[in-house]
């Protein structure tokens, strides 16, 4: 049963705290969070001032993914805005080595994404200090992509990293998730499910989430 990780990107802004309660009293386990800057990503979401807001109204672990240039310089500050798992892009660090080991001296599980054109294997070295490894199975800044077929070698590429190097990482997938691809994504080695359209678009999002989780049961 994969972990399922609905984005907040396609919730309703408007509605905000009624959204956050679907996702209290649905089965999905994680709050995903997309920070995007304008620079490494060609659109701007949202920061800390709003997912501090959302922690007290959520139940559920908080998958913040900053798409973001320099992270290293928020760490802090998403820790106290609620990151439960706080990601940083592979293409925006020098030394990720020690931002990933001050995210978890912070408090924080470490995870580091990758873009569609970065080979899995540039992660190899570090793997046993990733808790958790986001492939973009999209070039990231927008919600509503195409998934890119290209991710199912990397899923199975990592999967076989991770394994043979004794690490516990968990293997995430974010972009272009759906009803129809999800239990191929699944069965290639996820073990987290990003989906931001396919929830929030759905004309029953309790009932799709539900979907999402008996995948591989
Ligand atoms: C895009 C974000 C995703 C996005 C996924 O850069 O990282 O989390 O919200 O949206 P869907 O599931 O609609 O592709
Ligand atoms: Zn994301």
């Amino acid at each position: 049963m994969p972990i399922i990780a609905p984005s907040m990107l396609s919730a309703d802004f408007l509605k905000l705290g009624e959204e956050i309660d679907m996702i209290n009293n649905s089965e999905a386990d994680w709050f995903h969070l997309d920070v995007m800057d304008g620079r490494f990503v060609p659109n701007i979401s949202y920061g800390m001032p709003i997912i501090s807001q959302m922690k007290k109204r959520a139940k559920k672990t908080f998958d913040v993914h900053l798409m973001v240039v320099e992270p290293e310089r928020y760490l802090e500050e998403f820790k106290k805005a609620g990151a439960d798992y706080l990601t940083v892009h592979y293409e925006t660090g020098f030394h990720l080595h020690r931002t990933l080991t001050s995210i978890k001296a912070l408090g924080m599980k470490a995870g580091l994404s990758i873009n569609p054109h970065t080979p899995v294997d540039m992660v190899k070295d570090i793997i046993h200090e990733i808790d958790l490894l986001l492939i973009m199975s999209i070039n990231p800044g927008f919600g509503g992509q195409k998934f890119l077929p290209l991710t199912y070698n990397k899923i199975r590429q990592a999967k076989e990293m991770i394994v043979k190097a004794r690490a516990s990482t968990l293997i995430e997938i974010d972009g272009g998730v759906t009803l129809e691809n999800a239990a191929d994504i699944v069965a290639a080695g996820t073990d987290v499910l990003v989906a931001g359209n396919t929830v929030f678009s759905s004309p029953d999002p309790l009932g799709t989430i539900k979907k999402l989780k008996q995948i591989g049961k």
